[in-house]
């Protein structure tokens, strides 16, 4: 009884002075939710929640979804199932939605999982201040996935997790419309944050200590602000010597142009890695995916890189067993994969995505052909990291000290500018955050091994 009134003056405040509701956000999918979820952090904190480690201790649990293939979404749903068990200990919980499975499956959820009480589009988190008021006062369920033309949370801060890097996110949506893809009907139009205000971020995130800044969009590089486009932003954040690092992902391979190089030729604080998204090899299955290149232009575009930045590291994504894909079309992806050399690359087998263009086309490919063909491009891919990294035996190499290494608590983990991985012993006079020049003496898998010099 007692815990029964206390929970019901829990819920009229959302907070008491002797306990601190708590909040656990479990996050799916790519860095884009990774931030949402800090943004969704900081809401929550100001609403006076507390984050909590453990999940059966939270009043408010938030899972950010993603919809991107189907494995990802049935993961969600598996762990939604598994939380049903709380929500009858405390009556008082809220389970709330986040992300793209919010807006692309609310009627699916609203009517399998009666449980969950908010489903949240990626475009109305500025409402759950609001949201968590009012479901605090009335059982029904809540849900509000209507996207917006204008939302880029512009004055909305992330949580941040302690450490070294800070993601902003610069741009959301996706306007391309690959024909696979379930992001630009999750995700909506594309829309970009003012320069201004992604400096000022920048510079605040300095004071807080972090060293790397990661630029963040779902087509990152197609930034457009009146005041200017992607390479103007990188100019501008580039001259802030004080970042040690800067990144972006995920940008699409049509629009890297020479005045974007030749910006990351101008600042050595600019990485010298691309994310280069490939899909697949062949001119005809590019074509049907809508990528709006061919294979002889990606070629094209990687020379391009190579001639402005030589040692550029190189990262891909690539679909296997599109529909229609014939064996002799895969091939021409291993073929493209081994004349770029990619430094790795991330493989999909394709999922079809209700909704999208390629959902509805009649020739999709068997569940074994693709594995077999996804099993052969990891294993072709594998080698080529191994062979990149090889190379890299013998030279001094600047490592950003990030983290102690997951195997042993005497050695530091870190990157090269290119992207790749490092673990190297500790050595007095240095700390995490860091940057030290690192004598690479081996290599496995996709890490490299050395000793600070
Ligand atoms: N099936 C498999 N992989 C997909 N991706 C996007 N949509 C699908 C899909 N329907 C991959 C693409 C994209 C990455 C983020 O996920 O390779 O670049
Ligand atoms: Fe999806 Fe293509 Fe947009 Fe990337 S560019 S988010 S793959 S539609």
């Amino acid at each position: 009884m007692l815990q029964e009134l206390k929970e019901k003056k829990l819920i009229k405040n959302n907070q008491h002075s002797d306990y601190k509701l708590k909040y656990f956000v479990e996050t799916y999918g790519c860095q884009m939710n990774e931030y949402d979820s800090e943004l969704v952090g900081n809401i929550l904190g100001d609403l006076g929640y507390s984050k909590s480690t453990k999940i059966e201790e939270a009043d408010a649990i938030f899972l950010n979804t993603c919809s991107i293939r189907e494995k990802a979404e049935e993961t969600v749903h598996n762990r939604l199932d598994s939380l049903a068990y709380l929500k009858k200990k405390k009556k008082h919980l809220i389970i709330g939605v986040l992300g793209c499975m919010a807006q692309n499956l609310k009627d699916v959820l609203l009517e399998s999982k009666p449980y969950v009480d908010v489903i949240l589009g990626p475009d109305s988190y500025r409402k759950l201040p609001e949201i968590i008021k009012f479901r605090n006062s009335n059982i029904n369920h809540i849900v509000d996935t209507k996207l917006s033309k204008h939302e880029i949370y512009d004055d909305l801060f992330p949580s941040r997790k302690e450490g070294i890097n800070a993601w902003i996110s610069i741009m959301r949506g996706c306007d391309k419309f690959c024909t696979f893809c379930i992001v630009p009907f999750t995700r909506g139009r594309e829309r970009s944050r003012s320069i201004s205000s992604i400096v000022k971020e920048a510079k605040n995130i300095l004071k807080s200590g972090y060293q790397e800044i990661t630029l963040l969009g779902q087509n990152v590089n197609s930034y457009k602000t009146p005041e200017g486009d992607f390479p103007i932003l990188l100019d501008k954040l580039g001259k802030i010597k004080s970042i040690k690092r800067i990144r972006y992902t995920s940008p699409h391979p049509r629009d890297i142009d020479e005045d974007l190089l030749k910006i990351m030729v101008k600042h050595d604080n600019i990485c010298n890695q691309i994310h280069l998204p490939l899909q697949a090899g062949s001119s005809r299955i590019l074509k049907r995916m809508n990528r709006t290149y061919t294979k002889e232009e990606f070629l094209n575009l990687v020379d391009l890189i190579r001639k402005y930045i030589p040692d550029c590291g190189l990262s891909t994504d690539i679909i296997v067993g599109f529909p229609g894909e014939t064996e002799e079309e895969f091939q021409e992806t291993l073929e493209v994969v081994s004349k770029v050399k990619f430094d790795t690359a991330f493989m999909f087998k394709y999922s079809s995505r209700p909704g999208t263009k390629a959902s509805h086309y009649t020739d999709h490919i068997s569940e074994e052909v693709k594995q077999k063909r996804l099993q052969t491009l990891i294993e072709f891919q594998q080698n080529i990291s191994l062979m990149n990294n090889r190379k890299r035996i013998g030279l001094n190499l600047d490592v950003l000290i990030e983290k102690e290494s997951k195997k042993s608590a005497n050695q530091w983990a870190g990157r090269i500018e290119n992207n790749v991985w490092v673990i190297f012993d500790k050595k007095d006079g240095y700390k995490i955050g860091d940057i030290v020049n690192v004598n690479i003496i081996d290599a496995q898998g996709i890490s490299l091994f050395g000793n600070i010099n």
